[in-house]
């Protein structure tokens, strides 16, 4: 229960679901702590993420990460209000390590446990505020008396809107997760009640620049690096064809851009035109078609559902929300219907992290939503749709 429900609830929380162990600390929507390991390099060589290296690397990772996130936001374990760990979707051997290690912790130390949807985190990012009044002890205040005094005293952030949020007259919001594993539109009604609009029939975006990056050898993962060389190269190229235009709905498909990539890159190796600026121009080719399918669903989404919704927010969440040309067009795009573009306050709020966790489970806390022990298994194919359905 919480203490207060005007207080925000201190919580840490744990995201294990990919490939990156991550552990931080919250405070309704201030984020206290964010701690991230990543194992890109240890799935470099595979090009893309192998599930029992993911498990084995999250098993050393998880305790180091956790004490990390506590020592960062200078709070320990008796002042938590609440755990919470991501429990789908993502990869079923990974997902079990968090969940394993949030278990045993709320156990422990007698904390309710509660369990997020991954891709309800993803769309919440948005959210998540800075921590203004860092924490410091001034000279000769250092013992742990006056240091808990202090500590209990500066968490006292007014900065929680809980209710006022979720009866904010910016909903419904028009959500856009596009990570590696998920490329979906959703209808926010509030918090906590989403509707999926459109979503991938295949490859997420993220996926898709992996592994095009992959086929001219840019390591994974390859979103990133594509970005940089799309800055020197010229979008226009190289011609990808925009799928999905004869089909009227608002879903999304890369898996057909991804067979003319390939084709691109043979035809450049086989000419031995492979240069330099070839794959400055094809980097630029490609997130140019990768960019143009998203803003064309959402323009056709808009243009059929924007008289209904009359929406104001765009929420943008996933690790493909960091690429800057694609905020750049979003916003062109949603300039058309006077809507703004809302994006995570760093970047490293957009890919996997666990403040997202811990600001999602703020508002299930908020409800009284815990997991009983009954309901802690994995749900790696979770939809959005059922997050707060447990
Ligand atoms: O959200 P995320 O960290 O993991 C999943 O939940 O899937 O997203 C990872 C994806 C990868 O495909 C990565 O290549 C992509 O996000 N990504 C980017 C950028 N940064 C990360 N894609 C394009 N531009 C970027 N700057
Ligand atoms: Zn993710």
């Amino acid at each position: 229960m919480p203490k207060n429900n005007q207080q925000p609830p201190l919580i840490l929380s744990i995201d294990t679901s990919c490939d990156e162990t991550a552990a931080a600390v919250t405070l309704g929507r201030v984020v206290l702590s964010n701690i991230i390991a990543s194992q890109a390099e240890i799935h470099s060589e595979y090009g893309g993420v192998f599930p029992d290296l993911a498990k084995l690397a999250h098993q050393e990772n998880i305790e180091p990460v956790i004490a990390a996130a506590l020592k960062r936001a200078g709070i320990s374990w008796e002042q938590l209000d609440a755990l919470a760990v991501t429990i789908g979707p993502g990869l079923a051997p990974a997902l079990e390590i968090g969940i394993e290690a949030a278990v045993n912790f709320s156990q422990k130390f007698n904390k309710p446990l509660i369990g997020v949807n991954h891709l309800e985190a993803h769309l919440l990012s948005i959210l998540a505020s800075r921590n203004k009044r860092p924490f410091k002890i001034k000279q000769g205040q250092a013992n742990t008396k006056n240091k808990t005094k202090i500590k209990e005293k500066s968490l006292r952030i007014p900065e929680w809107k809980l209710k006022q949020l979720n009866q904010a007259d910016f909903f419904p919001a028009l959500g856009l997760i596009v990570s590696g594993g998920h490329s979906e539109f959703v209808l926010i009604k509030k918090i906590g009640q989403y509707q999926v609009l459109g979503q991938t029939v295949d490859d997420a975006a993220g996926e898709a620049l992996d592994k095009v990056g992959r086929m001219i050898n840019l390591g994974y993962p390859a979103g990133p690096v594509l970005e940089k060389l799309a800055k020197k190269g010229n979008p226009a190229a190289f011609d990808f064809p925009l799928p999905m235009t004869t089909i009227k709905n608002y879903n999304l498909s890369y898996s057909g851009l991804k067979t003319a990539a390939l084709r691109q890159v043979r035809l450049l190796e086989n000419n031995n035109q492979l240069n330099r600026q070839a794959v400055f121009d094809f980097a630029a080719s490609f997130q140019q078609i990768v960019v143009r399918h998203l803003t064309y669903k959402l323009k056709s989404l808009l243009s059929d559902l924007q008289p209904q919704y009359q929406f104001t927010q765009l929420w943008l969440g996933g690790g493909v929300a960091a690429n800057l040309e694609l905020r750049k067009q979003l916003r062109q795009t949603l300039k058309l219907f006077s809507i703004k573009l809302h994006t995570p306050f760093e970047k490293r709020l957009c890919g996997d992290n666990a403040a997202m966790i811990g600001i999602a489970a703020g508002f299930k806390h908020q409800a009284n939503l815990s997991l009983t022990p009954d309901q802690t298994d994995r749900r790696p194919n979770w939809s959005v749709e059922q997050s707060w359905e447990i």
